[in-house]
Formats: structure tokens, C-alpha cells, sequence
């Protein structure tokens, strides 16, 4: 099967995620590495783009340079990743989504709600994948979670509660770093700090294993750290389309947690518990029963689980295997649309325009309610409450 062609923007080196898109997108050999424009310093993308074995003519020093020369290519890239920093998102997937490539966006998609309606029509019409990258949604157990819910075995479900809390800005002698201040000051990073960056990630969790979208929700935010603008931590009640009653608590202050992603569902049947640092476990707890450990890569778990797992159960699979499990959900998606075929239904879950939306409108709901006192508003984007 011939591979597929995939390029990057941002992921330059020393970056944070980089390093991760390009082992996930490598993982399955479904895709080459083809071209990227890596760096804001156009010698250093070049330099290291080449150096990660990038043929001289497509080892970009700009994106507008690379979006002209790939899309007059007949070997035209079959994907974009836009790993760079949140403010310019919106512009490069949408030049990129007009030109008619796919699209894989880093999260926050957009910066405002309206950009991000703009980025769901547009992908729309186009017929265009565009994904964001809610890559932690690949862990083959929270895709398992997902399919236990769907398949009814909790019943209805009654609450979720999601968390994402680390430790990582708690130190206040670090606070006007430039690499920590930038993300508390509104002028750079936008109406939310913690909750755009971490909270959005736990939110669109409780949604993917759900199957519900967030209508409403009351948010408390503080900065715990006097110089700060934004919030450091916020503890979010929300509620959902489905009936379910929603609790997220999202810190950057929080010493002791590491990357601290949590999910537990409670239906009236059953509960589930997971929690992203011991990813391999899931806790199952069925009414009138006994605590039961799944463990991932074990017989008999769902197709969608199965699909998401390469080794043997009792192995640790970890973060670069779940964000490839994006890539190879959109490897299937393309392959499909080029085939003229349907595609494998359990590769179907990857977070859409659609997720990145409802995202930013999380976003300014908790902004907006943090401001008068944890009132409840509206949490839809425009477009989906005319809809609704
Ligand atoms: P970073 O600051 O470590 O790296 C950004 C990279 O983008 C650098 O190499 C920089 O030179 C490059 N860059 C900046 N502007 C550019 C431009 N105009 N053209 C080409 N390259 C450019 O940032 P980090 O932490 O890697 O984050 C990047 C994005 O990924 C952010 O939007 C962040 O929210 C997101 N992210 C997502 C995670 C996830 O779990 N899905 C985890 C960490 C970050």
C-alpha cells in the first residue's frame, strides 16, 4: 500500500510536541515525513527540517512558502499537522483547508468562537478532513470507556467528573519567566489561561466517552499567584445534552500532580475510572458487584479498543502510541475517501472542527461566568444553538 504523504508547521526543535507528532505520525508506517516549515527562525527550519531527512526543496523556511510550493506538487501532502503556537492556528488551517489539504490542528483550534465557526463551515465545504488534536482520546482504554458507555453497560449515565491538574507554574519566584508569564497575560494568551490550555482537554474527554455535549456551565477561576491575570485554577460544573451533570478541576498550581488527567464516570448501573498516568488500567465497577480491573490489550475488550492496541497486554503503551492512534484513524479516513470505500467504523473517533469549536465556547463560557461569580451561561456555540 503506497504511504501517505505528511507534512508539518511548528514542532521545531527544542519544541514540546514535536518530537511526539513525529514518532506518532512514523508509529504505524502509514505516512512519510514529506515536508514541514518547523521553526519561526526560517535558516533553523530549514537546517533541521533537512537534518530529520527532509529533501532540501521541502524543508520549508515559512508556511505561506510551503502551502505555494505543495500545492502546485503532484505528490501534494495527503496531511498537514499545525503544531505551532496557539494565536496562529486559525490562519494556517484555514489557508491550508482552502487549498484542499487535510488538516490536523493542534488545540486550541482558534482563539475566538467565531474563527472557530468559520473553520467548521469552511471544512464543511470543502470536504476537507480537519481534526484537532485531542490526541489523548487515543488511549486505547478511553476509547474503551467510549464503547462501554455507548453499549449501555452503566445504564444511564449520572455524572462525570474530569480533572487535569499539574504542578508545573506553582512556583511564584518563576512566574515572570517569559516562558510562564506569556500564558497568563490576556494580551497573548486570550480570555483563559489553565482552562484553555489543560481544562478544554478534560472537558472534550468527559464529551468523547459521553457521547454528550456540554449545553451549560458555572466556572470559579482564581489566580493563585498575585502577578498572574489569568487563572491558575478553576473548578468548572457543567452540564450536558444528554441529562448528565458535569464536575472538571483544572490547576497548574497543583504540586504533586504531573500531567494529572483523570476521568471517572458514574451511571446508574456501573462506574469507570482512569486516569492518564497509568493508562494501561481501568477500573470497572458494576453495581452490586466487585471492583474489576480491565486491562488494556486483554481478550474480548471493544473493536475500538483492539484497534487502538499494538502490544501484548501487561506491556506499557503510552502517549506518542495514543496521539498515533489520531493519525491512524485519519490514515484510514484518507485511505477510504481515496479508495472510494467506507471506512472501519471504529477508526471513525477522531476529534473533529466540530470539538475544537465547542471548545473555544467553553472557553469564553468559563471566562464569562468566572467573571460574575460562577453564574450559569451558556456554553454552545452560536451556530449549534440555532440548531438545537
Ligand atoms: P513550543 O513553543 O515548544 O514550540 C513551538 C514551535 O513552533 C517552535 O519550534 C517554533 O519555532 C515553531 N513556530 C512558531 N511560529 C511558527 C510559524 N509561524 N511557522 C512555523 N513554525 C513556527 O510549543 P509547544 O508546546 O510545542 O506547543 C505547540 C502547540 O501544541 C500549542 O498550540 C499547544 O497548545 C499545543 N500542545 C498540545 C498538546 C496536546 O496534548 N495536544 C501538548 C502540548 C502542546
Amino acid at each position: 500500500m503506497a504511504k501517505l504523504n505528511w507534512g508539518m508547521i511548528g514542532g521545531g526543535e527544542g519544541s514540546q510536541i514535536g518530537p511526539a507528532h513525529r514518532l506518532a505520525a512514523g508509529l504505524d508506517g502509514a505516512f512519510t515525513f514529506a515536508a514541514g516549515a518547523l521553526d519561526h527562525r526560517a535558516d533553523a527550519g530549514r537546517d533541521y527540517g533537512q537534518r530529520l531527512g527532509l529533501v532540501p526543496d521541502r524543508a520549508y523556511g515559512d508556511w505561506r512558502e510551503m502551502l505555494g510550493a505543495e500545492r502546485a506538487r503532484a505528490d501534494r501532502l495527503d496531511l498537514v499537522t499545525v503544531a505551532t503556537p496557539n494565536a496562529t492556528h486559525f490562519e494556517i488551517t484555514k489557508a491550508f483547508l482552502e487549498a484542499g489539504f487535510n488538516v490536523l490542528c493542534e488545540k486550541p483550534m482558534t482563539m475566538t468562537v467565531d474563527e472557530g465557526e468559520e473553520i467548521v463551515r469552511l471544512a464543511e465545504r470543502s470536504g476537507r478532513i480537519c481534526a484537532v488534536n485531542y490526541g489523548y482520546t487515543g488511549y486505547a482504554l478511553v476509547r474503551h470507556m467510549r464503547a462501554m458507555v455507548a453499549r449501555g453497560d452503566l445504564g444511564r449515565i449520572r455524572v462525570v467528573v474530569a480533572e487535569f491538574a499539574h504542578g508545573h507554574h506553582a512556583d511564584a519566584a518563576d512566574a515572570d519567566n517569559p516562558r510562564v508569564r506569556w500564558r497568563y497575560d490576556p494580551a497573548q494568551a486570550g480570555v483563559s489561561a489553565q482552562f484553555a490550555d489543560c481544562g478544554i482537554h478534560a472537558m472534550h474527554m468527559a464529551s468523547f466517552v459521553t457521547g454528550q455535549n456540554v449545553e451549560r456551565l458555572s466556572a470559579d477561576i482564581v489566580s493563585t499567584i498575585d502577578s498572574r491575570v489569568l487563572e491558575d485554577d478553576a473548578m468548572v460544573n457543567f452540564r450536558m445534552d444528554g441529562g448528565t451533570v458535569g464536575r472538571l478541576w483544572t490547576s497548574s498550581i497543583a504540586l504533586g500532580r504531573q500531567h494529572g488527567l483523570t476521568l471517572q464516570v458514574f451511571g446508574e448501573t456501573g462506574g469507570l475510572r482512569w486516569a492518564q498516568e497509568q493508562p494501561n488500567q481501568l477500573y470497572h465497577m458494576p453495581l452490586g458487584g466487585r471492583l474489576q480491573v480491565i486491562e488494556r490489550g486483554e481478550g474480548n475488550l471493544s473493536p475500538e479498543a483492539d484497534r487502538a492496541s499494538r502490544v501484548t497486554v501487561g506491556h506499557a503503551e503510552g502517549m506518542p502510541l495514543a496521539f498515533a492512534n489520531i493519525y491512524a484513524d485519519m490514515a484510514e479516513t484518507i485511505r477510504a475517501q481515496k479508495d472510494g470505500r467506507a471506512m472501519d467504523p471504529a477508526a471513525n473517533l477522531y476529534p473533529r472542527a466540530e470539538d475544537g469549536l465547542r471548545s473555544m465556547a467553553a472557553v469564553f463560557a468559563v471566562a464569562q461566568s468566572g467573571k460574575a461569580d460562577g453564574a450559569w451561561v451558556d456554553a454552545r456555540p452560536p451556530m449549534f444553538r440555532a440548531e438545537a
